[in-house]
């Protein structure tokens, strides 16, 4: 048997970031196309055939609808072509994780999905970029990927995009797993995985919508105003994930201004401004109708809700089991 075709699918951040100078602390992502990035790949002469397109160029803080789109496209492309064993997507790390997870839940489990991205520029000493690709095509090889939902490699380690999230700015030991922490072991040479795969041969759990409904995000702070709610808002707001305080706590003028919203049919997500820790459905929620976000951070609690809107769903409980499941 020949060597496995990954198709790379590159959209910028810091693994295609450059400085200019290896000294330099600033630098601009989204420098090199995939092309030369697959130039440097070939070097290594990992046991993969590669091909690449370019779907987008930038700082992963630029991410839009539409490169979304575009990469759903590409992934659901590769997964009908016969040829192709995987797909990598070269990403930004500061918005990996919602990519990741939107992908996760719109496209079936039947071939490996991997998000890489780099915490330091390809010209920087002791870069990342290289070695997190290398073991990202060690991953995106491997069949058993596939029943495990998009995965994300960064630092060694291999995490479920339900579970990842960033938690440093610097370093290159920046992202962790909650509930779960890394779900394998990867290098250049070897991948150890802790556990069998359990999504496999799962279809989408969710159509793709190219048209997300607007759900902001509601930070609480001490001393917030509760008009915060009003001005946060719009007559489109179709939902609202509520990073609270603590267990997804916030202060009683701004849960009434929530509840009237519930009632009005706007869905409202208990989530925690708090990295880490549970956010579970308390009898109150029942009697505001809220959702609580379980152990899914604010950002990837707003993209569950916006596909839970989009397939039509209102029922505050329905919803809740989606936000329970694994
Ligand atoms: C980005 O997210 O595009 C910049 C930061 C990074 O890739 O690490």
């Amino acid at each position: 048997m020949g060597n496995p075709h990954i198709l790379v699918l590159a959209t910028g951040g810091t693994i295609a970031g450059k400085a200019g100078s290896a000294t330099r602390h600033d630098y601009r992502p989204g420098q090199i196309g995939i092309d030369e990035l697959l130039a440097h790949v070939a070097e290594l002469d990992l046991s993969a055939e590669l091909s690449g397109r370019q779907v987008a160029n930038i700082g992963s803080e630029d991410i839009t609808p539409a490169i979304w789109s575009a990469l759903h496209e590409g992934i659901v492309e590769a997964m009908s072509a016969p040829d192709i064993a995987g797909v990598i997507v070269t990403h930004g790390t500061d918005t990996a994780e919602e990519t990741a997870f939107l992908l996760d839940l719109t496209l079936p489990t039947t071939k490996p999905v991997v998000l890489v991205g780099a915490m330091r520029p390809a010209d920087a000493v002791g870069s990342d970029g290289l070695r997190n690709f290398a073991n990202a095509v060690r991953v995106a090889s491997d069949p058993d990927a596939a029943g495990r939902g998009v995965l994300v490699v960064m630092g060694d380690r291999v995490f479920a995009a339900r579970d990842v999230r960033k938690v440093n700015t610097r370093g290159t030991d920046a992202f962790r797993g909650y509930p779960r922490e890394s779900i394998g072991l990867v290098t250049p040479s070897a991948l150890d995985w802790f556990g069998a795969p359990w999504r496999v041969g799962e279809a989408a759990r969710f159509a793709y919508s190219p048209d997300l409904p607007e759900v902001p995000i509601l930070p609480i702070w001490a001393g917030i105003e509760p008009d915060y709610v009003a001005r946060l808002t719009s007559p489109q707001t179709r939902g609202v994930v509520v990073a609270g305080v603590g267990e997804g706590n916030m202060p009683d003028p701004v849960r009434q201004a929530l509840k009237q919203l519930a009632a009005e049919g706007v869905a409202v997500v208990r989530a925690s401004r708090i990295d880490q820790g549970l956010v579970d459905r308390e009898p109150e929620d029942e009697a505001n109708g809220f959702v609580a976000a379980r152990a899914l951070n604010p950002p990837k609690a707003r993209i569950l809700l916006q596909l839970l809107l989009a397939a039509g769903a209102s029922d505050p409980a329905a919803m809740q089991a989606e936000f329970d499941r694994r």
